[in-house]
Formats: structure tokens, C-alpha cells, sequence
């Protein structure tokens, strides 16, 4: 490990939840980096465009990034894993959120040594039990251009216009049932939210990224709310939290009714 490296992991240890961990468990420091940093800009829809021969550090297989997106909570670990092969993850530990390293196989966390696929940026190896956030990329092998689309969609969600997202009920219908919910990724907005109707009938919505260290929130049904497996805070269909650590809540959107949807504002 460089010293220049070292220092900057050491920088990172002695704040916070990460720093608190490492605490708890030491003697754990791999021979391991985080993925050095670069700062980068989006363009006005979202995508990050990369010649990836500019980046020595990633241009080799094995090599890896992390990108600070001006403007952005999330940063991103790119990572080159095989001839033409590159995904980009979150680049917090989903444990202690500690910012990761690449050894060229997996994705490691120098603090306590969870490791990650790659690709799918599912765990491969404990303490960490949560999963990577994956965003969507594109390598043209031809140009040596990398798109990441930070705010890309899930396929049959509807997208936010103006911030906006519509959903009808003929391809919702169980959003007319209280004690329901549907869960999806908008276009143009890039991060899972909710929409609930609650025993009451009443109608809400909001973003999934637990304010903790963004994991995602999933939904708990026997507690009619949300819960954070990264450590298990805990919040009300409407974001309040519960029970911490998170001290926030989630972010809330507007949800209006019409005679054949739910539109949900403010998503943006
Ligand atoms: S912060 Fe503990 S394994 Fe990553
Ligand atoms: S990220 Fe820690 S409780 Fe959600």
C-alpha cells in the first residue's frame, strides 16, 4: 500500500461509522485500497462519460476507479474486470460503509474484508449481508467509452416526467387495496421509491435510500413500514424512523389520486 494510500484510508477510518467499526474490530486491515478517487461531471440527463484510456488506473483489467459525481450523494466504484468487462457499484461497504477497493476479482472492504461480486455487486463474503447498489453502464470497445447512467429506469416502471410519475391503475390495480404497495425505479429519477396505501387507506410515497449510509429500505409488511437490513433501522409507510441508527427520515413525495392512477410529485 502507498503511503499517500494508507493516509488516505487512515483519513477515512478515524471519522465516523466507518471509523467506529474499525475500532471494534481491528487487526483486520487487508493489503487492500480503496479504488483511487476522481472527480467527474454528469451531463444534463445523468450519464457520466468516461474515454476510459485517461484513466490509468482503470484502463488495465483488474483496475478500478472511484468517481465522485459533482452534484451527487452516491460515489461509484468502476471496476474492469475482464477484456471489454466494466460495472459500476456503490462504493460504500454496505457494513460500516467504508469506501472499497477492487483486487481485481472481487470487490473488497479494507476495514473488516466483506467482499462483492463484481458484476452484480452481490456479497460473497460476510460481515457485510447487504448487497451493492448497481447502476447501469455501457462499454463501446470501439471508442473506449464508458456511459453510466445515473438516473436509468427499471423496464415496465413509469418514468418521472417534469417530476412526475403516473401510475394507472390497469397496470397497478392492487394500489386500490389498502394494505398494498408497489415498489420501482423511474426513469429520469434513478433510485427506487414506494407508494403505499396503508390500512387507512391513506396513500404515500418515498424514496427507498435509508438515510443512514444509503442502503435501500425494503418493505415490512408485519410492521406496515420499511426496514434497512444494513442495520436495521426501522421507519413508518409515511419515513418517519422508528428505530435508528438513522436519526432522518426517508424523503417524502406528494401522492394525489385520480379516477385511473396514482401520481406521485416531486420526484427529482
Ligand atoms: S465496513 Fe466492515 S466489512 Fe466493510
Ligand atoms: S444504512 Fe444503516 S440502517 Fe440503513
Amino acid at each position: 500500500m502507498s503511503t499517500s494510500r494508507r493516509g488516505f484510508l487512515k483519513g477515512i477510518l478515524g471519522t465516523g461509522a466507518a471509523g467506529a467499526a474499525a475500532t471494534a474490530l481491528p487487526g483486520c486491515a487487508p493489503d487492500i485500497d480503496p479504488a483511487p478517487v476522481t472527480d467527474v461531471t454528469a451531463d444534463d440527463a445523468g450519464v457520466v462519460t468516461l474515454l476510459v484510456s485517461r484513466y490509468p488506473d482503470l484502463e488495465r483489467v483488474g483496475g478500478a476507479i472511484t468517481l465522485r459525481v459533482a452534484g451527487e450523494e452516491t460515489h461509484l466504484l468502476v471496476t474492469h474486470s475482464g477484456q471489454d468487462t466494466f460495472s459500476v457499484l456503490s462504493n460504500l461497504c454496505t457494513h460500516a460503509a467504508c469506501p472499497l477497493g477492487f483486487d481485481g476479482r472481487e470487490v473488497v472492504c479494507p476495514c473488516h474484508l466483506s467482499k462483492f461480486n463484481p458484476i452484480d455487486g452481490a456479497v460473497t463474503q460476510r460481515p457485510a449481508t447487504v448487497g451493492l447498489r448497481k447502476f447501469v453502464s455501457t462499454y463501446n470497445p470501439g471508442t473506449q467509452v464508458l456511459s453510466i447512467e445515473l438516473r436509468a429506469g427499471q423496464d415496465g416502471f413509469p418514468s418521472a416526467v417534469n417530476g412526475e410519475v403516473r401510475l394507472p391503475f390497469t397496470q397497478f390495480p392492487t394500489l386500490r387495496d389498502n394494505g398494498s404497495f408497489v415498489e420501482g425505479t423511474p426513469g429520469g429519477y434513478g433510485k427506487k421509491i414506494f407508494i403505499t396505501r396503508g390500512a387507512d387507506g391513506a396513500l404515500s410515497a418515498v424514496d427507498a435510500l435509508c438515510t443512514h449510509e444509503a442502503c435501500e429500505v425494503s418493505a415490512n409488511p408485519s410492521a406496515a413500514g420499511f426496514i434497512c437490513f444494513c442495520h436495521n433501522s426501522t421507519f413508518t409507510l409515511q419515513g418517519a424512523v422508528t428505530k435508528g441508527p438513522a436519526t432522518l427520515p426517508l424523503k417524502k413525495f406528494t401522492v394525489t389520486e385520480t379516477p385511473d392512477a396514482v401520481v406521485v410529485t416531486g420526484v427529482r
